[in-house]
Formats: C-alpha cells, sequence, structure tokens
C-alpha cells in the first residue's frame, strides 16, 4: 500500500497540494486525471475543475481490471458525452496505455499545428498526473515510462525538483505526480474509499461498510456474489442489508452464544473475499442512466 494513503487532509495540507499542482500547471498543455474504475465519483477531486482552469484534461479509469466492464464503459461513453476524454487502463498490467499517447496527439493536434505555424520545428507537449492517494498514479508513471524507454532528465535551474520524463520526441511527462484529496462531505466516499482500501478500514465502521457494500449487491448482484454465499437474486432483494449480513453470517456458521449471529465477523469475511476478487469485477458507482448508455 502506498504511504500517502495515510496522510490526513487538513485545509493546510489541501492549500499546499493545490499550490504545487498550480505550479506545474503553468509547466504542462495537458493534465492527466487519474481514477479508480470502480469508483469514478468518490475516487475523483471535487476541485479539481477550479484548480486546472482550462487546461486540457484526459482522464484514465485506472485498475478497470477489477471493475466490471460494462460499467467502465458506461463511464467512458458518459464523460465523452460530456466532451472528456476518457481511457479504460490497467496500470498493473499495463493493458490499455498503448492508446493514451495517440489519445494525447489527437487531443492536441490543433495546439501542435498552431505551434508549427509559428515556426516551431519540433513542438514538445507536456502533461502532469494528478490523482488522490493510492489511485496508481506512480504505477501509471512508472508503467508508461518502462514502455517508453522514457529518459528522466533533470533541469537545474528551471524549476528546483521538476523532473522530467522524456516519452518521446514530441512528448514530456512532470514526474511529480500532483496529489489531491477525495471528497469529504458524503459519507458514501468515505465508505468507497474504504471499501477499495484507498483508506484504512479500521477507522471504520466494518458492519456499515460491509452493509454498504450489500446494498450495492442487492441492486446489483454479480453471479460470483451470489454463488459463493448461494443465494438467489430475488431472495436478497427484498432483505435489509443488515438482514442480509446475517444471513451471510449464517450460512457460514458464525454465530456466538446464544445462537446470535456474529456480524461483525461476516463483514470482515466478506471484505476478504471482496479484496481477494472472489466476488468478481465489481463497480460500486455508476453514471447517471440517462447518459451512460
Ligand atoms: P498512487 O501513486 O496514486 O498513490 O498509487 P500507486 O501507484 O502506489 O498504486 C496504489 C496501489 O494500487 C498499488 O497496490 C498498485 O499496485 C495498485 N494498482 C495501481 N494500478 C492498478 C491497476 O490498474 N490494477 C490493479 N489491480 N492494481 C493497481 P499496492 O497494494 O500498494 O502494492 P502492490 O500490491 O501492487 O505491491
Amino acid at each position: 500500500m502506498s504511504e500517502i494513503q495515510n496522510i490526513q487532509w487538513f485545509p493546510g495540507h489541501m492549500t499546499k497540494a493545490k499550490r504545487k499542482i498550480q505550479a506545474g500547471l503553468k509547466l504542462i498543455d495537458v493534465v492527466v486525471e487519474i481514477i479508480d474504475a470502480r469508483i469514478p465519483v468518490s475516487s475523483s477531486n471535487p476541485d479539481l475543475a477550479q484548480i486546472i482552469e482550462n487546461k486540457p484534461k484526459l482522464v484514465l479509469f485506472n485498475k478497470c481490471d477489477k471493475a466490471d466492464k460494462n460499467a467502465t464503459q458506461k463511464w467512458v461513453n458518459y464523460y465523452q458525452k460530456n466532451g472528456i476524454k476518457a481511457l479504460p487502463v490497467d496500470c498493473k498490467s499495463g493493458r490499455g496505455l498503448n492508446k493514451f499517447i495517440p489519445a494525447l496527439r489527437e487531443m492536441l493536434s490543433d495546439k501542435f499545428e498552431a505551434q508549427k505555424a509559428k515556426g516551431i520545428k519540433n513542438p514538445i507537449l507536456r502533461v502532469m498526473i494528478v490523482g488522490i492517494p493510492n489511485v496508481g498514479k506512480s504505477s501509471f508513471i512508472n508503467r508508461i515510462s518502462k514502455q517508453t524507454r522514457a529518459k528522466v532528465e533533470d533541469r537545474p535551474g528551471v524549476t528546483r525538483g521538476n523532473q522530467w520524463y522524456t516519452i518521446s520526441n514530441d512528448l514530456e511527462m512532470l514526474d511529480t505526480p500532483g496529489v489531491l484529496w477525495p471528497k469529504f462531505d458524503d459519507e458514501k466516499v468515505g465508505l468507497h474509499l474504504a471499501f477499495t482500501g484507498a483508506v484504512k478500514d479500521r477507522v471504520l465502521d466494518i458492519e456499515l461498510l460491509a452493509m454498504d457494500f450489500l446494498e450495492a449487491m442487492q441492486k446489483n448482484a454479480t453471479p460470483e456474489f451470489l454463488a459463493r454465499f448461494k443465494l438467489k437474486e430475488d431472495d436478497i432483494k427484498n432483505l435489509s442489508s443488515y438482514e442480509l449480513l446475517e444471513l451471510i453470517g449464517k450460512k457460514r456458521g458464525m454465530l456466538i452464544s446464544g445462537g446470535e449471529i456474529d456480524t461483525e465477523r461476516a463483514a470482515n469475511l466478506i471484505f476478504d473475499e471482496y479484496r481477494d476478487g472472489k466476488f468478481g469485477n465489481i463497480t460500486l458507482e455508476l453514471p447517471p442512466e440517462k447518459n451512460g448508455d
């Protein structure tokens, strides 16, 4: 797990992070925002649009190996309809990253042409990577630099401490990723971030976390989840999420004295199995219906 997931975001930290990103913005042409494909709402930053103002943005739905394929496609379509280019990627295996550079070139073709028209023979495009902790920024930078055999260059005197990866002869990437904070105002966001491991679940009520997940399964269960607990889709729809948690505990023989069900153990089991991928690929957040088809 990345260390920065333990950062507590106080207003001072947010101001510093924002300043750092804004300082970087002056040096780049495109912002690449990395989002977790399983929780696109909770893993995006609420203030990014305002921070980057009118810089073009490319979105990467990372960890798509763990998300529901159809849901990821719906998200890509939804972003597309809202005028934002998005690509599904898996920075662990590198899947989807071959589309990254062509997408950037396409996005910036006007700028390229304008620079050429001004007499700049070999215009260079520069990008910056931003995202909340644990979303895969370092993994992305490592992958893309290996795939493209990028060279790291230190340019003392230009901006202290700023290193660049030369990805190709016309593309450079600022090597310090912009770490952003998630949304805090919604309890669901905290639950979803904990669920996917972006924040520690130790700090949250594990049963509440499990109930939130079970609610998502009641709406849209994967076949793997149903099979794992020998459940039928119709049977779980009419239960409360707590009753479903109890049912799972009961099925696994998790009883405490007096015949009561050990719902805390059941909740922990649900997490362990989810994180081991035993419930299949799950996306916990979907785009608004009418725009996501
Ligand atoms: P950050 O810089 O944004 O904080 O994120 P980082 O790259 O450190 O990635 C955080 C965790 O997410 C790492 O797991 C990393 O391997 C994993 N990860 C990144 N991209 C993907 C992806 O596309 N798919 C999957 N399945 N995982 C991804 P970790 O548990 O911290 O380390 P490790 O187990 O990989 O060693």
